[in-house]
C-alpha cells in the first residue's frame, strides 16, 4: 500500500481564505478587524521563525497584528504588566505568548494571566478545564488542526482506536480530550510507556507528538492506519517528523508529511481562534 499524503498546506490555505473573507466582511460592514498580539521573549531561533510566520499569516488574513519583543532578561513583573495592558486593549482580541519562556519566568503564571476570552492558544488553565469538562473552550491550535485533518480523512471518529504519543499540555493532552469528545477510544502513550510498538499496532489513528525524530517505525503501524505527525525535529538531514515517513507510507492509508502537514494547520487554527475571539467580544 502507498498512503495518501494528507495535504495540510492545501487544507490550511482553504481555511485561511475563508477566514480572510469573513475578516473582509467585518471590516466593510462593521468597520473593525480582529487583532492578534504576539509576545516573543528572547531570541530562540525556532520561536523567531514561528512568530514571523504567525505575523505574516495575520496580515494576509487582513487582521491587525501587534508584535511585542522583550529581552530574555525581562522580569516576570514586566511581562505580566504587558499582558495586563493587552488584556485591557479593545483592539487586541487574541494574545499569544510564544513558548518556551526563559527560566526566570513562571510560564503557568504568565499563561493564566491572559484573559481567557483572548487566550487564542487555549493554554489557560480555565480553557484546558473547559475542554476537559465538555464546555465551550478556546482549543489549542495544533490539536485542533490535527482533528480537522482526521475528520476530513475519516469522517466520523466514533469508536475508532486512537493512540496519542506525547502528553504535553500543548498537544498530547488537549488532543486526547478532542478525540474523546469525538467519541474515539483514546490511549495516551509517552516516553515511559512500556510497549509503544504494541500500542501502535492496535491503533487505527496514530498521532505522534513526542519530539523524537523518526521514532515511529513503519512496522509498528496497523495496515491502513491514519498517521498524523506533529513532530518538527531539526536533524543534520533537515526537518523530520516523529514518524519514519518513508517506511510508514508503505503501511498507512494516509499520512501527514513534515513539513506541509500539521504545521500549516496550526497557523490557520490560530487565525480561526482569533476570529472567534473577536466575534465573541463583539457579540
Ligand atoms: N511553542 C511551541 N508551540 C507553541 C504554540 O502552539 N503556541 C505558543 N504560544 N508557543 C508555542
Amino acid at each position: 500500500m502507498s498512503a495518501r499524503i494528507i495535504d495540510g498546506r492545501a487544507r490550511a490555505a482553504e481555511l485561511r481564505a475563508q477566514i480572510a473573507t469573513e475578516v473582509g466582511t467585518l471590516k466593510s460592514e462593521h468597520g473593525w478587524v480582529p487583532g492578534l498580539a504576539v509576545v516573543l521573549v528572547g531570541s530562540d531561533p525556532a520561536s523567531e521563525v514561528y512568530v514571523r510566520m504567525k505575523g505574516k499569516a495575520t496580515a494576509e488574513a487582513g487582521m491587525a497584528g501587534f508584535e511585542h519583543r522583550l529581552p530574555s532578561t525581562v522580569t516576570q513583573a514586566a511581562l505580566l504588566d504587558l499582558i495586563a495592558r493587552l488584556n485591557a486593549d479593545p483592539a487586541v482580541h487574541g494574545i499569544l505568548v510564544q513558548l518556551p519562556l526563559p527560566p526566570q519566568i513562571d510560564e503557568a503564571a504568565v499563561i493564566d494571566a491572559i484573559a481567557i476570552a483572548k487566550d487564542v492558544d487555549g493554554f489557560h488553565v480555565q480553557n484546558a478545564g473547559r475542554l476537559a469538562t465538555g464546555q465551550a473552550a478556546m482549543v489549542p491550535c495544533t490539536p485542533l488542526g490535527c482533528l480537522m485533518l482526521l475528520r476530513a480523512e475519516l469522517g466520523s471518529l466514533e469508536g475508532r482506536d486512537a493512540l496519542v504519543i506525547g502528553r504535553s499540555n500543548i498537544v498530547g493532552k488537549p488532543m486526547a480530550q478532542l478525540l474523546i469528545r469525538d467519541s474515539a477510544t483514546v490511549t495516551v502513550a509517552h516516553s515511559r510507556s512500556r510497549d509503544l510498538p504494541g500500542l501502535c499496532r492496535r491503533a487505527e489513528i496514530v498521532i505522534a507528538a513526542v519530539g523524537r525524530p523518526r521514532l515511529v517505525q513503519g512496522d509498528w503501524l496497523k495496515p491502513g492506519a491514519v498517521v498524523i505527525d506533529v513532530g518538527v525535529n531539526r536533524t543534520p538531514e533537515g526537518l523530520v517528523g516523529d514518524v519514519d515517513f518513508e517506511a510508514a507510507r508503505q503501511v498507512a492509508s494516509a499520512i501527514t508529511p513534515v513539513p506541509g502537514g500539521v504545521g500549516p494547520m496550526t497557523i490557520a487554527c490560530l487565525l480561526a481562534n482569533t476570529l472567534t475571539a473577536a466575534c465573541r467580544s463583539a457579540g
